[in-house]
């Protein structure tokens, strides 16, 4: 399985469940974006923080969209 260089979208991962397993990807080598509705504002991870509220399309699309933002400029570089 490759994990280098894969990207991890978790939501929920300000707290409990959620940022649990983004610790567990995160030091699994994905690159993990966690999101909440408060999303970097929920305090400093070891991971990255995006704002997204799951009953809202527009902001679901907006964090995939930043997600994937990283992976073209990784692949870029
Ligand atoms: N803990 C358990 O033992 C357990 C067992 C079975 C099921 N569950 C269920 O599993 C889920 C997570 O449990 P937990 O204990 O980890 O809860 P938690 O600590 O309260 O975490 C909930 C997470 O969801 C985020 N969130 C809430 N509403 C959101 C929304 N509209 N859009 C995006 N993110 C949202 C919260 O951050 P923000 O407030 O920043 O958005 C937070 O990061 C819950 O549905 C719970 O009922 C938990």
């Amino acid at each position: 399985m490759k994990i280098k260089g894969s990207i991890a979208l978790v939501t929920g991962a300000s707290s409990g469940i959620g940022e649990a397993t983004a610790k567990r990807l995160a030091t699994a080598g994905y690159k993990v974006y966690g999101t909440s509705r408060r999303g970097a504002q929920s305090g400093q991870r070891s991971f990255a923080m995006l704002p997204l509220d799951v009953t809202r399309d527009e902001s679901v699309e907006a964090a995939v969209k930043s997600s994937f933002a990283w992976k073209a400029a990784s692949t870029c570089s």
